[in-house]
This record gives structure tokens, C-alpha cells and sequence, in this order.
């Protein structure tokens, strides 16, 4: 997905654009450039690859107040020179930069083709462009309205036209979009790490809005020119906060933050004094939640992890039945709502594309919606009727690993909150807070023995194909752990319920294989060992993650990695921290870029 950036004002818009696209590079790293405007003339420099690849090719004192920045995730067109963002028309008077699909395409590229265009580019985008400037008569604003009518898809764009200048002219649908107010200058991106040097202050764009902005004035409309007023809200993030802080990755960064992020979501939410949750977010439909027949968990990726795992806490807790759902498959399948269906939609960043329908979807057919949601202001985070923030603070690096743990200890605590209003007994409640509340020290004694886990991974980070086998409430982390050594390492792996091996993927296994047990003490603890045996039997290496104190299980396992014990549900939150580890080092003896892997971007604002 990728990361737009925009400013108008009094300074030299340069450095600006350039460090805002370095901090939105984890939405999308194949290709950049910017657009330039001054003396009546759009300069569009653009280039494949990295950012500092465009910085190469540019002039660093170029003196323009006035322009757009972009870096690209391609969905059309090749990551090349000429497919990269900005676009201009054939005259080079107006440039766009594009956050989305245009799904009509190719009708609206005939169209222009007949009336004599010739496109430079594969992209979607140019044909916006081109569009743009066949109904430009002298206001900019008019006529990006113009041509948004005839487009289908998604879009967050940011246009510039040499006869204007001074003017940004945005419009948002499906991608987000937020405006910096600034004193004497307006600024633009797709989220608010790429202008918090300059601004806290920022108006969030709804779907089907527009902004007219000039150094001095923000004008918003809706795609059919109705006035729109909306004060600035106030971003909590620090600029120190989106700092590597002396961290060689963001992802190893965020690793370690995990105490602290995690003293940061329970905080002023775990009154152990009374035994109670509290969660504000929630106290408008308490009552509608406890009389919910149904609650459907959705969200993708890392949050489809999170929300399995809390498919296993609200029925245990809350003894409610509780299903979990691809987001991206739920939105389509007719589902089955009603309004005792309760919907939670999970996402770190509030703006992936699939959540988000599946979340429109629910809403439409009379569901409660709650966002279980990291960013503050997101899309998500607006729509839904009630929820809860992780406030874990920003998470920079593509692979998620704060805002898994703290995505589990929200459902936790809403799971508690609303077991307490049904069948969880006050000292049963008591104890599972208390658990809860232990757990960020834990994960601080967990990772001053990060090494071991490094040591596994240096191991083990040549081998090509690995297994994570989990029962119970581990099964879902032990998808996180190959979903992570997957995106991050390039490593094939797979996640399983450990008893699924005997029905065919006990197949895969050969001699020296990695095969990633977590088998911490609980309820299946008997039935695991087993299955580190049928694995050990035809020649896997077993990495067991146990709880510690437990000796016999060296007897069993090739590598031991132990965590702190805790109660059953909340185990996910500390056996996922050594998966997290092994796959960062994996990754990083395998010299792959940890933060940017190949093919992925932070948040899928696209289908
Ligand atoms: C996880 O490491 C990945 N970045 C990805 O699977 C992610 O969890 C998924 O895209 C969902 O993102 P969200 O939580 O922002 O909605």
C-alpha cells in the first residue's frame, strides 16, 4: 500500500517530502518520487527502488514550497522508473500521486484513448491524470471532482497543477488520508508518522471527502462539493516514538518494547483492587454485548492469529459461541448476521481493506461492531460502533509483533469484563487479572535470555521448510510463528494443531527438520509430549518451548527454550515472544531486510 505525502507553505518542501517518504516507506518500498511545482512548471523526479535511490537522482537545494512525495507498492505495472508515482498529463501540467485500485480502468483508458491520449506508463494512476487534466478549466479543485465521478475503486490521491500554485487538491476513498495543520503551511499523508516532525495537529478524511489546501487555508467537501467541517484532533504518538532508539530493526525495537507496551494497554484497565475490567469503550453497549447470541472475530494475517486466540478466550470466559473469520472471506460469503450477532474486527492499523469491508459488511446487516484497534483515528477505529485501543504505540516494522501481544490482552480483558456479566466468578476473574497483570514483567525476564532464542536461529536459519505445531491456545501462535518466519526470513513453514500431523503433514518430515513445539504445561501437556515423539521418531529436530522448571521435557526435545508460567489463556502472550525472536534472527543471519520484506507493506489498503 502505498504512502502519500504532501506539503504547501513558506519552507522548502524538499527535505520535507523526502524524510516523511522515508518514514512511510513501510507502506510500500519498490519504487518513489516526488512532484515539484514553481514558475507555472510541474518537476517530477521519480526512480525504481528505494528511497535513497530517488534521493541519488535529485538536486538537495531545489527551492520549491510547493509538492508531493510518494512511495509504491505496485498492483499495476512493474516496480520501474516509469511506473512509479507521480503521474502527470501528456502536458505535464498536473501530477497526481495514488493510494488505491482504479477499478474501471481500462473503460476510462479507452475513453481517453479515443479522444487521442497515449499513456507513458502501465499504471491505473496516469489514466487519472489524464482524466483530471481532459476536464481542467483553470480550477483544479473542479475538475479532480469531475473525474472522480467517473471513477470506480479505491483511492487516497493528492493532485498538483502548474497553474496553481500553492494548491493541493486531495480526495479519499478506501485509502486513508489525513491533513497537517501547521502555522502558515498545510501538510498531507497517508498516516500521521510522516508528519509528526512537523504538526500534531490533523483533520482525518472520511471516504468520499475532499481537501482543497494552500499554505493558509484547508477547505474540505464532499465528492459532491456539500462543505465539510472538522476540527484537528491531536496525534498522542511522540516523534521519539518512530525512532529506531540505538535498535539495529523496528521489529527487534518493537520486540523488546513489549513490557512496556503492554504496561500500556492494561494500564488504568485491570482495577484488581475491585476485581473489575474496566474498559470505557465499551460502557455504551455493555448491555447489548451480554445479551449477544453470537460473536463473529475478524480481521487478517497477524490480527486473524490475535482473534483465534480470542475465539478461545470468550468461550471459555464468557461461555459465549464465539467463530473467527478471514476478513477477506467473511465480506463476500452472504454471512449470516443478525443483530445478536456481535462483530469484532481486529487490525493494527485500522485501515486494512478487507477488515474494513467485513466490518461495513457486519454493520449493514445489523450487527454490533466493535475495533479492537491499534491507530487512533484509523478508519476502523471511526467506524465501528465501540471498541477498544491496544495503545502499545506506533508499530513501524512490517512484521506485527507488539500489537499481536497487545491485540491478546485486550481480547482478554474484554473476555473478563464480559465474563463477569455472565458466568466468571469474582475470585475466577480475580485471578485470570492478576495473571494478566504479571505478565509484562514476565516478558521482561522472558527477554534478557533473548539469546538463547538467537542462538536456535543460528541453528537452524539455513533450512528451507519448518513446522510450529500448538495445542489449545497455542495452536493460533503457533500460525504466528510461521507466519513471521514466512514473511520476514523467506522461510516456508507451517503452523498446525499438533494432533493434524498424523492426518498427512507427519509426511513432510525429514531428518534435521525444524519443528517448533510449544508445549507449556496445561491441559494437553501429556498429549503434546507425544506429539514431540512422533516427530522426533522420524528424524525432526524438535525446538520445544516449555515452561520453566520443567526438566523432563530435555530429555524429549533437541533445543529447550523456557518461558515463564502463567494461566492457559494468557500463555499466547509470552510463548509467542521466542517465535518472534527466532524469526528476526533467522532473518537477520540470512541478511534478508527485516523491516521491509520483499513483497509486503505494512497496511493492505487494497483487495
Ligand atoms: C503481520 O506481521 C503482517 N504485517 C500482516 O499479516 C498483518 O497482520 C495484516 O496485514 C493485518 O494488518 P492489520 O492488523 O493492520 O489489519
Amino acid at each position: 500500500m502505498c504512502g502519500i505525502i504532501g506539503y504547501t507553505g513558506r519552507r522548502r518542501a524538499l527535505p520535507i517530502l523526502l524524510e516523511g517518504l522515508r518514514r512511510l516507506e513501510y507502506r510500500g518500498y519498490d519504487s518513489a518520487g516526488v512532484a515539484l511545482v514553481s514558475d507555472h512548471k510541474v518537476e517530477v523526479i521519480k526512480a525504481a527502488g528505494r528511497i535513497y535511490v530517488l534521493e541519488q537522482q535529485i538536486d538537495p537545494h531545489m527551492p520549491q514550497t510547493h509538492g508531493l512525495g510518494h512511495t509504491r507498492w505496485a498492483t499495476h505495472g512493474a516496480p520501474t522508473d516509469i511506473n512509479a508515482h507521480p503521474h502527470t498529463d501528456a502536458e505535464n501540467r498536473i501530477a497526481i500521486i495514488h493510494n488505491g485500485i482504479i477499478e474501471n480502468n481500462r473503460v476510462l483508458r479507452t475513453y481517453l484513448e479515443q479522444l487521442g491520449a497515449t499513456f507513458r506508463s502501465e499504471t491505473d494512476t496516469e489514466i487519472l491524470a489524464q482524466l483530471i487534466a481532459h476536464f481542467y478549466e483553470g480550477d483544479l479543485e473542479h475538475a479532480v471532482r469531475r473525474a472522480l465521478h467517473d471513477v470506480t475503486g479505491t483511492y487516497g490521491i493528492a493532485v498538483v497543477c502548474a497553474d496553481e500554485p500553492g494548491v493541493i487538491v486531495a480526495a479519499r476513498k478506501g485509502s486513508p488520508l489525513i491533513v497537517g495543520v501547521g502555522k502558515g503551511e498545510h501538510l498531507l499523508a497517508s498516516d500521521a508518522a510522516a508528519i509528526l516532525a512537523h504538526t500534531t495537529q490533523v483533520v482525518y478524511l472520511d471516504d468520499g471527502e475532499m481537501a482543497r489546501i494552500t499554505p493558509d487555508e484547508l477547505r474540505m467537501t464532499t465528492l459532491d462539493a456539500i462543505p465539510v467541517a472538522r476540527g484537528a484532533e491531536e496525534v498522542e504518538w511522540s516523534l521519539e516514538q518512530i525512532e529506531l532508539s540505538g535498535y539495529d530493526h523496528f521489529m527487534q525495537k518493537e520486540i523488546f518494547e513489549q513490557p512496556d507496551s503492554l504496561e500500556n494497554c492494561l494500564r488504568g484497565r485491570l482495577d484488581l483492587n475491585e476485581g473489575a475490567v474496566r474498559l470505557g469503550g465499551l460502557v455504551d453497549c455493555t448491555r447489548e454485548l451480554t445479551r449477544a447470541k453470537r460473536i463473529v472475530m475478524t480481521g487478517c494475517g497477524t490480527a486473524w492469529h490475535a482473534a483465534l486466540v480470542g475465539e478461545y478466550l470468550f468461550e471459555e470466559l464468557v461461555r459465549i459461541p464465539t467463530e473467527t473469520e478471514y476478513a477477506s472471506e467473511f465480506r463476500y460469503r452472504n454471512p449470516i448476521v443478525d443483530d445478536g450477532t456481535v462483530v469484532i474486527a481486529v487490525s493494527q492499523s485500522g485501515e486494512t481493506a478487507d477488515t474494513l469491508a467485513a466490518l461495513r459488511e457486519a454493520k449493514q446487516r445489523g450487527a454490533l461492531t466493535l475495533g479492537v484497534v491499534n491507530v487512533v483515528g484509523s478508519t476502523i477505529a471511526r467506524e465501528s460502533d465501540e471498541g477498544v485501543f491496544l495503545h502499545v504505540g506506533p508499530e513501524i516494522g512490517v512484521a506485527s509483533t507488539k500489537a499481536f501481544t497487545g491485540q491478546v490482552a485486550v481480547l482478554a480483558m474484554i473476555a473478563c469484563y464480559l465474563g463477569r456479566r455472565k458466568h466468571l466468578s469474582p475470585s475466577a476473574a480475580l485471578q485470570f487479572m492478576d495473571a494478566l497483570a504479571q505478565i509484562p514483567e514476565q516478558m521482561r525476564r522472558l527477554l534478557d535470555r533473548a539469546d538463547e532464542a538467537e542462538t536456535i536461529a543460528h541453528h537452524f536459519h539455513d533450512r528451507e521448510n519448518w513446522l510450529y505445531l500448538g495445542r489449545g491456545y497455542n495452536y493460533p501462535v503457533a500460525l504466528e510463528g510461521a507466519l513471521k518466519i514466512k514473511e520476514i526470513a523467506y522461510i516456508h513453514a507451517e503452523g498446525l494443531p499438533a494432533a493434524e500431523m498424523k492426518h498427512g503433514p507427519i509426511a513432510l518430515i525429514t531428518k534435521g527438520m525444524p519443528v517448533v513445539v510449544i508445549a507449556t504445561a496445561g491441559v494437553q501437556y501429556e498429549k503434546i509430549l507425544s506429539n514431540i515423539s512422533e516427530v522426533r521418531s522420524r528424524g525432526g529436530s524438535v525446538v520445544a518451548i516449555a515452561t520453566e522448571g520443567d526438566s523432563d521435557i530435555k530429555q524429549l526435545a533437541d533445543h529447550v527454550l523456557y518461558v515463564p508460567d502463567t494461566v492457559e489463556p494468557l500463555q499466547p502472550l509470552l510463548t509467542s515472544l521466542p517465535l518472534q525472536l527466532i524469526a528476526y534472527h533467522a532473518a537477520v543471519q540470512r541478511g534478508c531486510n527485516v523491516d521491509k520484506p520483499r513483497n509486503l507493506a505494512k497496511s493492505v489498503t487494497v483487495e
